[in-house]
């Protein structure tokens, strides 16, 4: 069935939505963008996607085309008109389409290129891995040096997933002078002796929403939390692993680059930390 699809002020069936081959998204990768789950008909962690979407564009001097509460209410639309249950919203804004290529940014006034759609994913929160983890390879973190802002740009992090499926693994962790940054599309933390350990924010990983709110879970039950970069070794010694996404929620790591880590089964620390993640955000869903 065809989706309905949101474009520059738009709701359209997706087989008639377009945009000009000149937009700056498609010939510069110059946009941002945001996913956000939906749980039950309802956004999970939606104002933390809402807040990043802000600052993504504001450290690209590009203007915000909507207020939080027009994006809350595009996204619902979108949600309702398409009947979703559990699944995804995507949105993308660009620094629009000048008339011609130019490296030079177009006038301020150019008006960005707005797109969301919607993904259906039935039981996103029962997904079987959640049961028994993923196994990621490790991979040179070849990206840019500003990882913070959530660009279009995902050719690196999408090479990243193919060496991992050709490797007949789930996903990669990218390592920068020996210490891991993070997964291609999620954060990556290692659990030692009880506590969690996970790379501070910085410019070298994406600021995830749902690190945020799974170190707020953690913390609420007094769990231990060092947020400082750990190096490949200490994974690999490590008793447990973990990612974190919007798309994911939370996922054991069993192996690294073949090596089991732990037990080599999902461990009790990530498996606690979804149970509770999901709970909250659940309870938070707008
Ligand atoms: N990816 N790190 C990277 C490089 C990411 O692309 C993502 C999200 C995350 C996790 O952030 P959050 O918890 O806010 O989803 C970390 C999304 C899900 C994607 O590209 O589909």
């Amino acid at each position: 069935m065809s989706r309905i699809v949101h474009v520059n002020g738009t709701f359209l069936p997706e087989e008639e939505a377009t945009i000009s081959i000149f937009d700056r998204g498609f010939l510069m990768s110059d946009g941002v963008y945001e996913v956000t789950s939906v749980l039950g008909g309802k956004l999970i962690d939606f104002p933390g996607h809402c807040a990043r979407l802000a600052r993504s564009l504001r450290e690209l001097d590009m203007v915000n085309p909507h207020s939080d509460a027009e994006w809350l209410s595009l996204h619902r639309e979108l949600v309702t008109r398409n009947a979703v249950e559990d699944g995804l919203v995507y949105l993308q804004v660009t620094r629009g389409a000048p008339p011609d290529r130019d490296f030079v940014f177009p006038p301020e006034d150019t008006p960005p290129t707005v797109v969301l759609f919607t993904q259906s994913r039935p039981g996103l929160a029962d997904a079987p891995y959640a049961q028994t983890g993923w196994r990621v390879i490790t991979i040179p973190d070849l990206r840019w040096g500003r990882c913070d802002i959530k660009t279009v740009q995902l050719l690196y992090p999408s090479m990243g997933k193919m060496m991992a499926k050709k490797a007949g693994a789930d996903d990669a962790w990218m390592v920068r002078d020996g210490m891991v940054t993070e997964g291609t599309s999620n954060n990556a933390y290692i659990v030692k002796d009880g506590r969690i350990i996970t790379r501070e924010l910085s410019h070298d990983i994406l600021h995830g929403i749902t690190r945020s709110a799974v170190l707020k879970c953690a913390r609420e039950v007094q769990m231990s939390v060092e947020e400082r970069a750990f190096s490949l070794e200490e994974a690999l010694a490590a008793d447990e692993a973990f990612i974190t996404s919007a798309s994911a929620f939370v996922v054991p790591v069993v192996a690294i680059d073949g090596a089991p880590v732990g037990s080599g089964q999902p461990g009790g620390v990530a498996t606690r930390l979804r149970a509770l993640y999901l709970e909250e955000s659940r309870a938070h869903a707008m």
